[in-house]
């Protein structure tokens, strides 16, 4: 586990771009926090470090974006806030093979729909920054969280 303050919008920039950065050839991100904590932010950052160019929409009405990345395989940018019944996941056709990078906002909602998280965030509003903690889930998200630490110096604990 690993936890870092992120004081301003720009310091949730640079934790997507290092995320970016040292990020495993396949990965699950699930994100977790409430309205306003910064996931988007945080998953915005992410893909434009890894060179999605033009518009990132928010998928709280689509559900899922989706973008080619630049050395093969997708990233699916998915929120579910508004999603009725985790079965909705079936009808979008998320079978996932080609995506490279998953990225869900409020996965609560779709539990026992979605691929097990590597990486876990949960932000936290705390005054007027953020609080994230990173926790591993598995094997790959515990190297990715080596890889980050080594080279951007998040305070690892554990
Ligand atoms: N570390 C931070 N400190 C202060 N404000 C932040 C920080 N990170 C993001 N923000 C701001 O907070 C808001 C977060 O919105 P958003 O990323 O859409 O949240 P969410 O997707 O969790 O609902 C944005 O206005 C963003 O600029
Ligand atoms: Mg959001």
């Amino acid at each position: 586990m690993s936890e870092r303050w992120l004081p301003d919008a720009d310091s949730t920039d640079a934790l997507g771009a290092a995320l970016a950065h040292t990020r495993p050839a396949n990965a699950v991100v699930h994100l977790h926090g409430d309205l306003g904590a910064g996931k988007s932010t945080l998953a915005r950052a992410l893909l434009r470090a890894l060179g999605v160019q033009g518009a990132i929409r928010s998928p709280t009405y689509t559900l899922v974006e989706r973008y080619p990345l630049s050395d093969g395989g997708e990233a699916w940018h998915l929120d579910l806030y508004r999603i009725a019944d985790a079965g909705e996941l079936e009808f979008l056709g998320l079978d996932g093979a080609e995506v490279r990078l998953w990225l869900v906002e409020w996965p609560e909602r779709g539990t026992g729909h979605l691929p097990a998280p590597d990486l876990t965030v949960e932000l936290a509003m705390r005054g007027a920054g953020r609080a994230a903690r990173l926790v591993p889930g598995s094997q790959t998200g515990r190297e990715w969280l080596d890889r980050l630490t080594v080279s951007h110096g998040v305070a690892a604990d554990s």
